[in-house]
């Protein structure tokens, strides 16, 4: 008893109902004491036995919260003395702040972080608030093939190779590169090998990688303008100054970019359906972007996001193919053609970069789960995704449709569509003076999710309109959509 008062055990309120077992309640509540300053570094401890006595448990608990306080330095144990705090835990840096005894509260550091000016700052945009009628980059998810996806992913679940279950390749599984790269040899007029593809988690983060590996900070990269937010940022935070670049209605205005950055390192394209305005890079401009990036050194990021629903002629093939200098990096995606949760995207990486790129893939995040993988080389192999574009541009081509046609009666000369050959949105470009922001909020106030486009533009737009995506709005939702624009419209 002489030492009971070295020994007064904190106050540790026991929950004997709790579903936390004793011992972590005994664990934390020791801990906690120690943090805040309750029990002091070299504090002797009752014996687990009286410890147990005096909070009338079994000892068992209080034996196991003991072997984990001294497993973790709170405790220490000295040979015939007993069980004590760590001495080491008098030292300020290891309980910095946490001791009320220290009169002063201890200042807070700055909490800096990178100075990058590129760095994104988060977009709270309201168009970006829901998932319904008109946001771009959605899918007609209640017709994905679920049961065929379903089946393939129980099969591959059930039997994985060894070497899915292991440290794998950075660029990828091979299986699943195999049949991609005959899909994209014979889709999309891709020429490359299978070690050419780097399989990425969606092109968000291929165009990560590829600014990573191409570009040093400071370094020009002309941006399609209007263009896409989503590269816009990946670039930027890779120190890139955006050099906005107008589009018409034959693409990218090469000599305009010649003329504002000729020795910028890479360009930033979309060809075979501008982002967001939808036009076709023509041949003459896809020979000149190519000249230009061949005679400066440049780099050219092919974004074909969404080539492969093309409602007028046959999908357009990609610039790659036509590069004879191995300076066009293609980025690829499932998003559009499966669906976006799925994060499956890809680079053709030019045959002397493939060491660089897959070093690089590796530092950041090893290599690319292998599950999808398995099942996508499953699903290309077997056919079911032939089958599923080809469902799918039937339905994508009637909502398009609709929507063309809604936009025509309902708004009539107060819009103009663009982009409306290829992909799952299009642009209703309003008449000079818009305020296509104002608009797009109250729609969104609505449910109606457009995104207004003078927010796709680096400097001071050109135009105002709506992006309108068609791919997850059906047809009567578009139809009710479109007469509920009409009306914000007519408001003002
Ligand atoms: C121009 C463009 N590129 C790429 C993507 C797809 O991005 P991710 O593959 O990262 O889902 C989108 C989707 O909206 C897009 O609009």
């Amino acid at each position: 008893m002489k030492r009971a008062a070295a020994e007064i055990v904190p106050l540790l309120a026991l929950d004997r109902a709790a579903a936390k077992p004793l011992y972590r309640q005994l664990y934390e509540g020791f801990r906690e004491a120690i943090l805040a300053g309750l029990l002091g570094a070299g504090q002797r401890l009752p014996s687990t036995r009286s410890l147990a006595g005096e909070l009338q448990v079994s000892r068992l608990p209080v034996l196991t919260a003991f072997e984990q306080l001294l497993a973790e330095g709170y405790f220490e144990s000295r040979a015939g003395a007993g069980t004590f705090v760590a001495r080491s835990l008098a030292d300020p840096q290891r309980t910095a702040g946490r001791t009320p005894s220290s009169r002063q509260e201890p200042r807070p550091g700055p909490r800096t972080v990178a100075a990058n000016p590129g760095l994104p700052l988060g977009r709270q945009e309201p168009w970006l608030g829901g998932l319904g009628a008109f946001r771009v980059s959605q899918i007609a998810v209640d017709h994905f093939p679920l049961q065929v996806w379903a089946g393939l992913v129980a099969r591959n679940g059930r039997n994985p190779r060894a070497s899915q279950m292991l440290y794998g390749n950075p660029m990828g599984d091979r299986r699943f590169r195999e049949t991609l790269a005959a899909y994209l040899r014979t889709s999309r007029g891709v020429r490359c090998t299978p070690e050419q593809i780097l399989v990425t988690s969606g092109s968000q983060h291929a165009l990560t990688i590829a600014a990573r590996v191409l570009l040093d900070p400071g370094d020009e990269v002309w941006m399609e303008e209007p263009g896409y937010q989503g590269a816009r940022d990946a670039l930027a935070i890779a120190g890139a100054r955006l050099v906005p670049v107008p589009v018409d209605e034959e693409g990218l205005d090469v000599a305009a970019g010649i003329d504002r950055s000729p020795r910028a390192r890479a360009a930033y394209v979309t060809p075979s359906h501008q982002y967001p305005l939808g036009a076709t890079l023509t041949a003459s401009r896809r020979l000149q972007l190519l000249d230009w990036a061949q005679r400066s050194g440049a780099w050219i990021l092919e974004d074909d996001y969404d080539s492969e629903y093309r409602y007028e002629s046959q999908p357009i093939a990609a610039l790659q193919g036509l590069d004879r200098d191995s300076r066009v990096i293609y980025i690829g995606t499932f998003s559009k053609v499966l669906f976006p949760a799925l994060r499956v995207g890809y680079l053709v990486v030019p045959t002397d970069l493939v060491e660089r790129f897959a070093a690089l893939r590796a530092a950041i995040d090893d290599f690319p789960a292998t599950l999808y993988q398995a099942v996508l080389a499953d699903f290309l192999a077997e056919g079911h995704f032939a089958r599923h574009l080809r469902r799918m541009r039937q339905i994508y081509r009637e909502r398009r449709g609709v929507l063309v046609e809604a936009l025509r009666s309902e708004l009539g000369a107060a819009v103009r569509v663009l982009g409306e050959r290829a992909g799952m949105h299009l642009a209703a470009v309003l008449g000079e003076g818009a305020q296509d922001r104002r608009l797009a909020e109250r729609a969104a106030q609505e449910g109606l999710w457009a995104m207004p486009l003078s927010v796709c533009y680096l400097g001071e737009p050109s135009r105002a309109g709506l992006v309108l995506g068609y791919g997850g709005t059906g047809v009567p939702e578009i139809l009710d959509g479109v007469r509920r624009l009409g009306r914000l419209l007519r408001e003002g």
